[in-house]
């Protein structure tokens, strides 16, 4: 059997628009016009794929990945952009790594520091100084930062100094933490003057004045809005993933009968029940709950009762639709937001999990 003839026969399918990618990174330089971009595409590109999604955003000054092992399969794959590793490095060996392969490195904590102070490396490499300003996720505390810039400075292993912190809350707007954590990091870079940066997807959308030199987009390239009351639609992002299956069956179900594991639904009238061949094996959410949008034939319908491994169910009632016809589960058709909200969840985690479960079933 050819890998062309077992994809034809595969359900449940991930698409990528990488023009859409592209339109979204433009939206962002609409948003920040002033500042470099730095793409996020770390968690294989938010489950988009990381080496196509490097290839399309050509227009990105710079790429942000979590860990070595991603940046080192975008250097084997041939980019030659600013790298920067959010996650910095562990170990003296790591470390060596990074300036083999002229990386940027996040520094977050005292070891990194006296790995650089003791190292000789081949080349010296750009360092990101990482501010707590109050995620208390990575980060030098705040009244610490000054003395660690100095320090990095001075050290014959590294080229230049920049800074960066992170917003923990930056979805909700109006929320007085990003106050507090913009004049946190202003004070910072008052003090120290280097190139920063702050801004994730949200902060470029509606924080302004948190954009500085280089601005961090990640789910806004990937046409999601990281905003509760504001489609992506509305902000002029289009969506990057398709997923999609198919109908694989359809039957009749009497009032009183329930569906699925668990029985979590009961029909309260006669039911037509579609059987879509997605499931959480698939990187469907298990937590998706009754009532969770699914789109079929210009219809969105309803799904019912618990999403099995393979496949879930969906109140077909009224609905004209046949064995094989194309099921949306998100993409053009059905906001990926739309769906996390209905699961508890968040685009991200959905984008990564149905991109990852379709690599991994290839
Ligand atoms: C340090 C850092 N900067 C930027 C981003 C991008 O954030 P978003 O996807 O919300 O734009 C992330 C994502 O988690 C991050 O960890």
């Amino acid at each position: 059997m050819s890998d062309q003839l077992s994809e034809q026969w595969r359900r449940a399918k991930v698409k990528i628009n990488l023009e859409a990618l592209s339109n979204n990174l433009s939206r962002v330089r609409e948003f920040a016009a002033d500042s470099k971009v730095m793409a996020v595409i770390k968690a294989d590109a938010y489950g988009h794929g990381m080496l196509s999604a490097a290839k399309i955003l050509t227009d990105a000054d710079m790429f942000a990945v979590a860990t070595l092992g991603e940046a080192y399969a975008l250097r084997k794959d041939g980019c030659n952009k600013p790298i920067i590793v959010l996650h910095g490095f562990i170990n003296t060996a790591e470390l060596q790594e990074f300036s083999a392969l002229g990386l940027s490195t996040v520094v977050h904590q005292q070891y990194q520091m006296e790995c650089l102070l003791a190292a000789k490396l081949s080349s010296p490499i750009d360092c990101w100084l990482k501010v707590d300003t109050g995620m208390h996720r990575l980060g030098i505390h705040v009244d610490d930062v000054d003395a660690y810039f100095d320090k990095l400075k001075m050290c014959f292993n590294v080229a230049d100094v920049f800074l960066m912190s992170h917003f923990s809350q930056s979805d909700d707007t109006v929320n007085i933490d990003n106050y507090n954590q913009l004049v946190s990091f202003i004070n910072v870079n008052n003090r120290n003057g280097a190139v920063c940066s702050m801004a994730n997807s949200a902060a470029i959308m509606r924080l302004p004045k948190s954009h500085f030199d280089i601005v961090r987009p990640g789910i806004m390239l990937y046409g999601s809005s990281p905003f509760k009351e504001t489609t992506a639609t509305e902000l002029g992002l289009q969506a990057v993933m398709q997923f999609e299956s198919m109908l694989i069956d359809k039957k009749e179900v009497k009032t009183g009968e329930s569906i699925g594991y668990g029985s979590t639904f009961t029909c309260e009238k006669d039911t037509l029940v579609g059987v879509v061949a997605a499931g959480y094996g698939d990187g469907y959410s298990r937590h998706a709950k009754n009532g969770t949008p699914v789109w079929i034939n210009n219809t969105r319908c309803n799904l019912i009762g618990r999403v099995s491994m393979d496949s879930l169910c969906i109140d077909l009632t009224g609905v004209s639709a046949e064995l094989g016809d194309r099921v949306v589960l998100w993409g053009d058709e059905l906001s990926v937001d739309e769906v996390a909200r209905s699961c508890d969840s968040i685009s991200y985690e959905l984008l990564c999990n149905a991109g990852a479960a379709y690599k991994a079933n290839r």
